[in-house]
C-alpha cells in the first residue's frame, strides 16, 4: 500500500471472503463478526475477483483455519502469551480467540487501521479492548520499536501472523521487517505469513486470469510488489534459523481430505520461520 493511500480495500475483500466461508456447510471456522465489518463495499470487492480468481475464497478460508489453529496451538499448548496480527486489516482473532492472559497486537498501516476501528465502532457487542491497537508502515517503520511502545515484551515469546501482507510490499520493506523480527523477537518465537511466487509478482509468464487476478489488485491500490519461489535464502539473511514452508495443495490435502488439480493453487504459499529452532511442540 502506497503511503498515501487511504485504507486498504484488499483487507476488506478478504473479509468478505471470511465472511462468506463462515457460512459453508462444513465450514472451516466461523468468523460472527466478518459479514458485518466487510459490508457491501467488500463484498462487491470480493465479487469482481470472483470472475478473475474462482479458488480466493478457498484459499482464504485455509490460511485462516490454519493460522487460527497456530494460535490455539500457540496459547493452549505452549503457553505463548502474545499474539502479534501485523498487517491486521479486519482482523478478528483477539475477538474470535480470546484467552485469559494473552495480550493481542494489532499492527497495521494507519489509514487502513483507523477504518477498521470506525467499523467496529458501530458494532454492537465487539470486544474492541480484546486488542492493542498499533500503527506501522512497513515501508518506512520498525514494527519491534513500535510494538514495544505499546508494552510488547522482547523477551517473552510472541506468535507473530503477517497474513495477506507480504506480497504488498517491496523487497526492502519485507527484508527490513522480516530482519527485525528475527533479530528483535524472544528467540523463541514464531512468525507465519503467506507469501505468492516470483511470476506472480513479476507479471511476466502470467496466464490470463493470473494476469487478470494481478491488474485487479493492482487497480484497488495495493499491486502486488514481491513474490518469491524460495523464502529460505531471504529468511537466513534476516536472521532466521529454522524455515517450513507448505503449499496450499497440502493445506487443502489435510483440511479437507482431497486434491485437485484444477484449484489453481500454483503461487499461493505458507511459511513458517523462528529465530531459532522452536521448542518441540511447533509444527
Ligand atoms: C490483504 S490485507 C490483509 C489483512 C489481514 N491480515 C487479513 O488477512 O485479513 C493487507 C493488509 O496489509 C496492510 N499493509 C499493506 N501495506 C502496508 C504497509 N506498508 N505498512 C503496514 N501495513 C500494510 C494493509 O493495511 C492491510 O491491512
Amino acid at each position: 500500500m502506497d503511503t498515501t493511500s487511504s485504507a486498504s480495500k484488499t483487507a476488506l475483500m478478504v473479509c468478505a471472503y471470511r465472511a462468506r466461508a463462515s457460512r459453508w456447510e462444513k465450514p472451516l471456522f466461523v468468523d460472527p463478526y466478518a459479514e458485518a465489518l466487510a459490508g457491501a463495499d467488500g463484498h462487491e470487492i470480493a465479487k469482481l475477483l470472483d470472475t478473475r480468481f474462482p479458488p480466493m475464497e478457498l484459499w482464504l478460508a485455509l490460511r485462516v483455519a490454519y493460522i487460527d489453529r497456530l494460535v490455539g496451538l500457540a496459547v493452549d499448548q505452549l503457553s505463548v502469551r502474545q499474539i502479534v496480527i501485523l498487517g491486521a486489516g479486519y482482523d478478528t482473532r483477539a475477538a474470535r480467540l480470546p484467552r485469559a492472559g494473552v495480550t493481542f497486537f494489532e499492527v497495521d498501516h494507519p489509514a487502513t487501521q483507523a477504518s477498521k476501528r470506525e467499523r467496529l465502532a458501530t458494532l454492537s457487542g465487539y470486544p474492541v479492548d480484546n486488542a492493542r491497537y498499533v500503527t506501522c508502515n512497513f515501508e518506512r517503520e520498525d514494527p519491534i520499536d513500535r510494538l514495544v511502545a505499546s508494552g510488547f515484551s522482547t523477551t517473552e515469546p510472541a506468535l507473530v501472523v503477517w497474513e495477506g501482507v507480504v506480497p504488498y510490499l517491496t523487497e526492502g520493506a519485507v527484508r527490513a521487517t522480516a530482519s527485525r523480527l528475527a533479530t528483535g523477537l524472544d528467540p523463541r518465537s514464531l512468525v507465519a505469513f503467506d507469501f505468492v511466487g516470483k511470476k506472480l509478482a513479476s507479471g511476466q509468464g502470467l496466464n490470463e486470469k493470473d494476469q487478470a487476478t494481478r491488474s485487479y489488485v493492482g487497480e484497488l491500490g495495493e499491486p502486488i510488489r514481491y513474490g518469491s519461489d524460495d523464502m529460505l535464502p531471504l529468511l537466513y539473511e534476516c536472521g532466521f534459523r529454522w524455515v517450513r514452508t507448505l503449499d496450499f495443495n497440502e493445506l487443502a490435502l489435510e483440511m479437507l481430505g482431497d486434491y485437485q488439480r484444477d484449484r489453481m493453487f500454483r503461487f499461493q504459499h505458507l511459511a513458517l520461520a523462528a529465530p531459532r529452532t522452536p521448542v518441540a511442540g511447533w509444527p
